[in-house]
């Protein structure tokens, strides 16, 4: 009787032992999913362990040579809810961003995100790893599930949730502690999964580190394909557009009104320059859309852009105008005057919105060789007009193709086409 009590107690007391070590073992080695990823310049690594309550407990670590690091929820930008890190004022720490995202567009701050930084020691920083400077945090997000739409919306009984990373560029760091500082968009993305099935823990309480050894393989999780690199047209074709029309063709469609003595040749270049400008403004409002500090068409930038479109589309206008009336009354007219200086001043002025455009997309080292081309065009301009003007004043005045009743109506010079047989 005795011995069987005995027996009894025994068996109870090593089974509950062996419930609790397996119990731990299970929860140690079947808690935690990790994936990692080569970025270029070392690896993205993001674990996670999520609570049947909705809370989830993760880690991300990658590269600070990148502006920005991001992880997100789902399997594409719309719908997901997105980590993003980023190094603050202080270059020592990280600022942690929770943001949601709409679509193709930069994700927007949400504070009702509730993930904040866990104070873990080597976790909530900066630190140096292998001669190179890390992004490496530990986050805390209570009820994250309540987040996100689509597969955006974690599901912890998917053994396949998808999720999102991607980073920015590497040309500067964007030193900020606000969670809503503009990013730039990102230089390669991708996708990966994570069996959520196999990531829960009963209590995110429980001390499951999210360091060490299980944070140097992939487990639980898996990727899909490589991250590929972003090629991003639009920015660099708004650029483009907008300084060829400024720089090269409304500067050369001057020139060549007073080389070639043709108001048709003029009237045709500057035609395509307001053509450039129509197209380079649509596509610098399509890319309005695309950033937060961009979206409202409110900056100086922008508005200004705008209204020098609007100056040219008069211009272009008056311009025609003037020459129909002058053909008619061969004389010189008020509207040719203002076509003349009205002209080179909403030119200079589209130059200038060259050198804000580039402040304004935070590349302002851009504006040096910016600004040498800028110089090196303005001399060849205005030493060619200085020259050309200087070398008909010495002509004998029965050279010049103008007859002195015309030339004492054209002070502006505006309409030095005689004789060469083009329409005026
Ligand atoms: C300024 C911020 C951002 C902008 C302007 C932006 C813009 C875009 C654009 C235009 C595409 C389509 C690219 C193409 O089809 O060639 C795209 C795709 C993608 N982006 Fe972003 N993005 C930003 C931030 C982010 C962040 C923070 C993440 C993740 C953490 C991310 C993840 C992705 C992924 C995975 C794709 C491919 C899947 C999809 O089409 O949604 N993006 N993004
Ligand atoms: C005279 C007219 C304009 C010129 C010469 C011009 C030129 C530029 C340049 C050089 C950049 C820098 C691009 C880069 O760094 O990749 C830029 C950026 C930009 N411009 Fe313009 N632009 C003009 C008008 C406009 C207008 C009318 C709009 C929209 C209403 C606009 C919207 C933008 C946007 C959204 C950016 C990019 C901002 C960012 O990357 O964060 N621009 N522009």
């Amino acid at each position: 009787m005795y011995s069987r009590l005995v027996l009894t107690l025994l068996f109870a007391f090593f089974s509950s032992i062996f419930q609790v070590v397996a119990a731990a073992t299970q929860e140690t080695e079947a808690s935690i999913a990790t994936f990692i990823s080569p970025t270029g310049a070392g690896n993205l690594t993001y674990a996670l362990i999520a609570a049947k309550n909705g809370d989830v407990r993760m880690h991300l670590s990658a590269p600070a040579t990148y502006q920005w690091v991001g992880v997100g929820t789902g399997s594409e930008m719309d719908g997901s809810v997105m980590f993003i890190l980023y190094e603050n004022a202080d270059k020592l720490n990280a600022t942690l961003s929770t943001r949601l995202s709409d679509g193709h567009n930069e994700p927007s701050y949400s504070k009702n995100v509730e993930c904040e930084l866990e104070a873990t020691e080597g976790h909530n920083s900066i630190v140096q790893k292998d001669n190179s400077r890390y992004y490496s945090v530990n986050i805390y997000c209570r009820n994250l599930t309540a987040h996100g739409k689509g597969d955006g919306k974690l599901d912890f009984s998917n053994t396949k949730q998808p999720f999102v990373y991607a980073w920015g560029p590497a040309d500067g760091a964007l030193l900020s502690a606000s969670k809503s500082a503009s990013i730039k968009r990102h230089v390669a993305y991708g996708n990966f999964w994570i069996d959520l099935t196999k990531a829960a823990s009963p209590n995110l309480e429980s001390n499951i580190t999210l360091t060490g050894n299980s944070l140097l393989i992939t487990q639980n999780a898996g990727s899909d394909g490589q991250a590929e690199s972003d090629g991003d047209k639009v920015g660099p074709a708004h650029a483009a557009i907008m300084l060829a029309a400024f720089v090269v063709i409304f500067p050369l469609g001057a020139v060549l009104l007073r080389f070639l003595e043709s108001v048709k040749t003029h009237s045709i270049v500057q035609t395509i320059g307001l053509l450039a400008t129509v197209f380079g403004v649509g596509v610098g409002l399509y890319l309005s859309r695309m950033y937060n500090h961009s979206k409202n068409v409110s900056s100086g930038h922008q508005v200004f852009g705008l209204i020098l479109l609007i100056l040219l589309l008069v211009q272009w206008a008056i311009g025609f105008h003037h020459h129909l009336r002058f053909r008619k009354y061969k004389r010189s007219t008020l509207y040719g005057r203002l076509h003349l200086y009205a002209g080179p001043t909403i030119v200079l002025g589209g130059i200038i919105n060259g050198f804000t455009g580039f402040n304004f997309s935070r590349e302002p080292h851009n504006n040096v060789y910016y600004g040498a081309v800028v110089a090196v065009v303005l001399v060849i301009v205005l030493s060619s007009l200085v020259w050309k003007r200087w070398s008909k004043n010495k002509q004998p005045k029965h050279n010049r193709i103008m007859e002195d009743d015309e030339q004492n109506h054209d002070a502006f010079r505006m309409n030095v086409v005689r004789g060469s047989g083009e329409v005026r």
